[in-house]
Parts: C-alpha cells; structure tokens; sequence
C-alpha cells in the first residue's frame, strides 16, 4: 500500500523522481475563488531551490513552477481556483545520473537505498528516485495554497542549530532570517556558523541541524481529539520530511525536566475576557486543539549521509565494498528544509481550518 497522499479535507498527493522528467503535486479541497499566483508560489520554491549559496547543493534546477489545473480566469480578470484538484509541475533539468552509477548495486549508508530494495525489490537509484529530498519542492509549491486557506496566520521557519552551535535566542530577529543564507535568525551567529559551514564542507563532511517553525495568528479552536490532535498532525507533517528524525512541539523534550509550577502556562485575563496567556510551554496547543498561542514546532535534522569520505557498506548481492557518495549534495539539509517545515505546517493548519469548518460551521 503505497501513501503519497497527506492531509484529510485540504489533501496533497506528491508525485515524481529526483532524475525522471518531472515532480509535482496534486492539490485537491482547495475552496473556489482563490486568487492563484504563480508569482507568490514561485517565491517560496526559490528559497528551498538547489544552487542558491555556497552552502547549498550546485544542483541547477530553476524549479519553475507550471499549473497545469484546476484554475480559471474569473469575471474580473483574476485566476482563481474552481475547486477541481489543483495540480502543479516542476520539470527536472539538471539531472546528472552518471554520478549515481556506482550505487546502482550498492547500498549508501543513511540513504533508502536498501529499505527500498527491500520492499520493492526494484529501485530508481538515480538520485535516491522517490525517497529524493526533490520531492519536497511539491510540498513547498502545495505549501503556498495552503496559505491562501489560513489569512491572517503567519507560518514562519528558521535555523535556530547548526551541528552543534545553537543560536542565542535573546537576540531572535525574525527581519534577518531572509538576509543571510542559513534562514538564521541570530545575526551575531551568522558569520561563526557560516565559518563552520565552510570548513564542513571543504572537508566533503556534512552536520546536522535544528530547524524552528512558528504559525502567529492562529485561532483558539482548531484541531480534533483524539486521533486528529493538531500536534499529532503537525509531528506526522515533520517526520514524514526527509532526514527528520525528531520532532518537538513548544517545550517538547525539555518539559521533562520541568516541574508543573514551571510548565503551567498561567491565564489572565484580557480584552474582551479572552485569555491573555503568561507563557507557551504548550506550543500554542492543548488537547491537541489551538489555544490562540503562537503554534511552535522543532524538527531536528540529521547530517547529509552523501560525504567524500568512504563508508562501509555491501552491495546487492551482499559482497562488503567501501562506497564515496558522488553528485552534488548539500553540507547541511537543515537549510533547505526552513522552507520545507514552513510549507508542512501551512498545510496542516490549511487541512483543519476546511476541518474545523466542516465540523463547526466557521
Ligand atoms: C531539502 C533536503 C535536501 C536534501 N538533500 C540531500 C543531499 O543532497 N544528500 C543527502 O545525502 N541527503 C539529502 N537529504 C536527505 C535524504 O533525502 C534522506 O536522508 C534520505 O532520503 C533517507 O531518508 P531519511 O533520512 O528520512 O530516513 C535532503 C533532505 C532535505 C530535507
């Protein structure tokens, strides 16, 4: 049984191979009368594109997005959506699969390569095919229709670790994130972490990272116990990127270490008696429902595994060989993925806006 397909009411279904002609996505539930803008989509595909600084894949792909459905021109002049699924194409370009050659029989550590030969027994070894971190250029282009479903909710990512540097959150400057090439949003940590970077990469090594998602703006009320809780939502969007291997909401993994005086998010109250919160240990959710709070979500990313030094491995028939991972790979995913868990989070929070309203009226 195969799962493509993510989300309930607002459902993306991802299709296409790091080296084939092309990737996309299905869009299907988005609501008619949307204005589409190709322009606004493409803007978010050209932060998570390849080739963008030195601490990026040299892969060249303009990631060019193509509508192909879904939309039309309405009286006033304007695209919007019709409500029939929305599908989107982005042509690969620059593939180059002589450098995969080597691994068509042998397994590269940290990659799907054997998981895949296991469960299929057959595998699209150019690039890493389907378990390809291209595919998440799809989300990122579902990811800016999403947005059009939550108005008035900022979903915003940064790097908030680089291997094991972690930002001073005292000096959080969400107006930086976009003006240096880490999405960092320290600036006193952009030129050490950058220094760092570098020698990783000239060492053909790779680190691990931290990436930070936070929604403003979302409304107390979305969500649904028990099966359908937000926050489960939200680690199954995370987890379901490639090279996550762990996700926190709000305190997440630190809470254990804190007592129920230090975790109690007190309520006052404010305008109108709404509550006015005194802290966000939570995450922004409670019962798996929204609280109003910004919606807060950590994913942790694992070092690229395609490095320049050899590793042990075996091939298909088993024989034990060494195996250096050719092509272009970035020294750090954790970059390219801001834009990945930023999209994730717009359709999870895209899915149970059309939930709650179909459930609660509005
Ligand atoms: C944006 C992004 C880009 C990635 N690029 C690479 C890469 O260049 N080289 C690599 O070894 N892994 C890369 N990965 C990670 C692999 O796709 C992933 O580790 C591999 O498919 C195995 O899956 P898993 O780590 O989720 O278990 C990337 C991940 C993301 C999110």
């Amino acid at each position: 049984m195969s799962h493509n397909t993510f989300g309930h009411l607002f459902r993306i279904t991802t299709w296409g191979e790091s080296h084939g002609a092309a990737i996309g996505c299905v869009v299907d539930g988005c609501p008619p009368g949307l204005a589409i803008d190709a322009q606004a989509i493409q803007a978010f595909l050209d932060k998570r594109k390849p080739g963008q600084s030195r601490f990026t894949t040299q892969r060249r792909e303009p990631d060019e997005v193509e509508i192909l459905s879904g939309v039309f021109t309405n009286d006033a002049g304007v695209l919007v959506s019709t409500g029939a699924p929305i599908s989107l194409m982005i042509r690969n370009l620059d593939q180059r699969s002589k450098d995969y050659g080597a691994i068509a029989s042998a397994y590269r550590p940290g990659h799907a390569d054997y998981t895949y030969d296991a469960k299929y027994g057959i595998r699209d070894y150019r690039g890493g095919g389907r378990s390809s971190a291209r595919e998440t250029a799809a989300r990122v282009a579902a990811g800016a229709i999403a947005r059009l479903i939550i108005p008035g909710m900022t979903v915003r990512g940064a790097l908030v670790q680089l291997g094991p540097h972690k930002i001073d959150r005292s000096r959080w400057d969400w107006a930086q994130v976009n003006e240096n090439p880490l999405f960092c949003p320290d600036p006193g940590a952009v030129e050490p972490w950058m220094a760092y970077l570098d020698g990783i990469r000239k060492a053909g090594s790779s680190c691990g990272a931290v990436v930070e998602v936070v929604a403003d703006g979302v409304p107390a009320g979305l969500g649904a116990p028990l099966y359908g809780k937000l926050d489960a939502d939200l680690a199954s969007a995370m987890m379901s990127i490639n090279a996550v291997k762990a996700v926190e909401i709000g305190d997440g993994m630190a809470v254990a270490a804190l007592t129920g005086e230090e975790n109690a998010d007190e309520m006052r109250s404010g305008p109108e008696g709404k509550p006015v919160f005194l802290a966000n240990h939570a995450g922004g959710i409670l019962g798996g429902i929204s609280s109003g709070q910004p919606m807060v979500c950590r994913f942790a990313v694992k070092p690229t595994s395609s490095i320049l030094t050899p590793r042990r491995t075996i091939d298909k028939t088993g024989a034990e060989t060494d195996i250096v991972t050719k092509g272009r790979h970035d020294p750090c995913v954790g970059i390219r993925a801001v834009p990945v868990g930023e999209a994730m989070m717009a359709i999870v929070l895209a899915d149970h806006v059309l939930r709650h309203r179909g459930q609660c009226g509005s």
